[in-house]
């Protein structure tokens, strides 16, 4: 019987199982109601008086190795399944995860882009150092024109100049220089001058350059394809006014606004109580700048626009102060999260 007892010692020793039922039917075996133990301590009370004690410790040794080997396989399994991913939760609530969000800027950026892609504008980009004649000179702005000073520009070097490009109207010029018409290209970008910062105004901002060139371009189209724009963008309800203006490269000019989105028309401090607010320049582009950059100009006409991002960023979103698209302040980026 002793033999018997330690035979049952080395197999629990022996053991090993790697799944929870073969566990379970190994504890079933041992210390289930009419496991092996239970019989054997069934059996005490037959064993002889002088070999009861070590019987009894023997019978003691195989219980308490049996109860371990149950703990131990239990455990292992379960530190298997947790690194395997299946001890998984489903029901736990997930840890809330912080987003990320777009900039207001890059959001209505993006905005602008599509409508006019839907027209068939594709992008262009042109470089942010430029030389004097992509940003001055081929726009119709030669030495000496004092449209030039109004730009308040940042010069890297002079004779030959290079400076941080005043307007993204430079990209104009380079996709003319290298597309033939028909062209309609829209060309996003950062631009500099040299102005004191303040909540209306900074030394950089962000601008939308707008050309199409093509036969029989005329004011008109212009103006229809900025009412498309500015119902698409500021609602269906939004009425466009062009006032006459003057820029060296297009030929007429024209400063266009919108009926105000805030107040309808009312008149709101946005608006400056007259019911209407600024957009953009634009105009009919100048033949002397189509010839410039390799364009027949008797052959084509076209109109150009270039508008602020901030500033219909401002007055879309209702942001006060221009400033703080350049602070990166979470309080004020993360209310644009779901935008
Ligand atoms: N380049 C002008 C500016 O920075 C904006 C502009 C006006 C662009 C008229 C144009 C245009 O293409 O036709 O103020």
């Amino acid at each position: 019987m002793l033999n018997q007892i330690k035979e049952h010692i080395s197999e629990v020793e022996k053991f090993q199982a790697n799944t929870a039922e073969a566990v379970e039917a190994f504890r079933i075996q041992y210390l289930g109601k009419k496991g092996v133990l239970n019989g054997l301590f069934s059996a005490f009370k037959d064993v002889p008086n002088d070999e009861k004690k070590e019987f009894g410790q023997t019978l003691n040794e195989l219980k308490t190795k049996a109860q371990e080997k149950v703990e131990a396989l239990k455990t292992a399994l379960e530190e298997k399944e947790d690194q395997s991913g299946s001890g998984l939760d489903l029901t736990m609530s997930a840890e809330p995860m912080r987003m990320g969000s777009r900039h207001p800027l890059s959001i209505v950026k993006n905005e602008i882009v599509e409508i006019f892609a839907r027209l068939g504008f594709t992008i262009s980009e042109g470089p942010e150092i430029e030389d004097d004649w992509h940003n001055f000179s081929a726009l119709n702005l030669p030495d000496e024109h004092p449209a030039r000073d109004m730009q308040d520009t940042f010069f890297i070097q002079r004779d030959p100049d290079y400076l941080l490009r005043t307007h993204t109207s430079s990209v104009q010029v380079r996709f003319m220089e290298k597309n033939q018409a028909p062209i309609r290209t829209l060309s996003p970008g950062r631009v500099f001058r040299n102005e004191a910062i303040s909540a209306r105004a900074h030394c950089i901002f962000h601008q939308i350059e707008g050309l199409y060139v093509d036969e029989n371009v005329s004011f008109a189209d212009l103006k229809q394809t900025l009412l498309h724009f500015a119902q698409e963008f500021f609602g269906k309800e939004t009425q466009i006014r062009l006032r006459p203006s003057y820029f060296p490269f297009t030929e007429p000019s024209a400063e266009v606004d919108i009926s105000c989105n805030i107040c309808k028309g009312k008149g709101c401090n946005i608006c400056k109580y007259t019911g209407w607010v600024e957009i953009l320049g634009c105009g009919m582009v100048d033949p002397n700048v189509l010839e410039n950059c390799g364009i027949d100009a008797k052959k084509y006409t076209g109109f150009a626009f270039g508008m602020g991002v901030e500033r219909i960023t401002m007055l879309k979103y209702q942001i006060k102060d221009l400033r703080l698209f350049f602070e990166n302040d979470v309080r004020f980026l993360d209310q644009f999260t779901s935008a």
